[in-house]
């Protein structure tokens, strides 16, 4: 039997591998569209455990997997003994012998590796503490469908908390495919110095480029695209409000911004969700409390036609297509980790 192909976080990636997804979920997305999509996972199960809110991973998987013919158990945080009165190990056993493959969003990248150690099946990233892979996968096809060029010509500009999962899946997958990836931060927020490191290692091999920095100006320069992210992640405390305004108020994204590219065709980029106006309970209270309508970015940025934003949580679901055709259909499954 041979090992389950997992996606546990982007630094276990090649290009090689990450140019094979990308492909499939090209040619998986023109299916779709066109309605000649094969179903390849039928008489697949898949779960997903999440123990965080998700509005496109979770739904992504769903579609994804009900394309292909696959069923689909969601696990919401109230809803199983993982973790509570069953350990992660033992979860991992017994949801590893009724499915063909798991989803795991949550805190802690330790449980996505422990269920990945002892499930027996594919077990994928939905988003931890560290890392975004399946994010970063959407953003590569994303960027590679509307960058008029080729990946390894792509400059890209991250704005804002360096330091998050999707900040550094971002930077590592960046690197891997030979991009020129700016992270553009406070000290304070700057990618972890291990990741920084890995990414610059395999830039070297890719001909990518990597800057960690908090000039902006440098940072923003030429760059084909500006990319942020909520100043607080889910699962830091509400306290951390106060300094994350205070440090990101100079990385916010707005008219601005985009002209200090001095790139005409500069395009923007959010992970989403985004604090984009005051329609929303949380957009209102800060916009109450610090003065910014619109937060981590301007509306009229987010509204603009130089957004891409929502194609690229389109592209979540194609691109987790082929994360699942690649772990789990015979015919595009591969030897190797994902
Ligand atoms: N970008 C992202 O992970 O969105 P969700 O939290 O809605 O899944």
């Amino acid at each position: 039997m041979r090992d389950p192909i997992h996606l546990l976080k982007d630094i276990d990636l090649t290009q090689a591998r990450i140019l094979e997804l990308l492909e499939l979920a090209t040619q998986l997305k023109i299916a779709k569209k066109q309605g000649t999509e094969r179903a390849r996972l039928s008489r697949n199960n898949i779960a997903l455990i999440f123990e965080k809110p998700s509005t496109r991973t979770r739904s992504a998987f769903e579609v994804a997997a009900q394309d292909q013919g696959a069923g689909v158990t969601y696990v919401d945080p109230a809803s199983s003994h993982m973790g509570v009165s069953e350990s992660v190990e033992d979860t991992a056993r017994v949801l590893g012998r009724l499915y063909d493959g798991i989803a795991f969003r949550g805190f802690q990248q330790a449980t996505v590796e422990t269920l990945a150690r002892y499930a027996g099946v594919p077990v994928w990233n939905a988003l931890t503490d560290l890392w975004h892979p399946t994010q970063a996968l959407a953003d590569m096809l994303t960027m590679r469908e509307h960058a008029g060029k080729p990946l390894t010509e792509v400059s890209v500009c991250y704005l804002g908390d360096g330091h998050n999962n999707v900040a550094r899946s971002l930077l590592m997958t960046g690197a891997l495919l030979g991009l020129d990836v700016r992270i553009a931060a406070p000290a304070v927020l700057h990618p972890d110095p291990a990741a920084v490191e890995a990414a610059a290692h395999a830039a070297t091999r890719s001909g990518g480029h990597i800057m960690a920095t908090d000039d902006i100006d440098s940072a923003v320069r030429g760059a084909d695209f500006l990319y942020t992210d909520v100043w607080v992640s889910m699962g830091e405390p509400d306290s951390e409000w106060d300094a994350r305004v205070e440090a990101l108020r100079p990385f916010r994204i707005d008219a601005n911004m985009l002209a200090r590219t001095g790139n005409p065709k500069t395009q923007f980029l959010h992970c989403l969700p985004s604090v984009h106006d005051d329609t929303t309970t949380l957009g209102r209270h800060l916009h109450e409390q610090y003065g910014l309508n619109g937060v981590e970015v301007s509306d009229d940025v987010f509204r603009s036609p130089r957004s891409l934003v929502f194609e690229q949580a389109e592209n979540r679901m194609h691109t987790i297509k082929a994360v699942l055709a690649m772990s789990l259909d015979p015919a595009d499954r591969r030897t190797e980790g994902c």
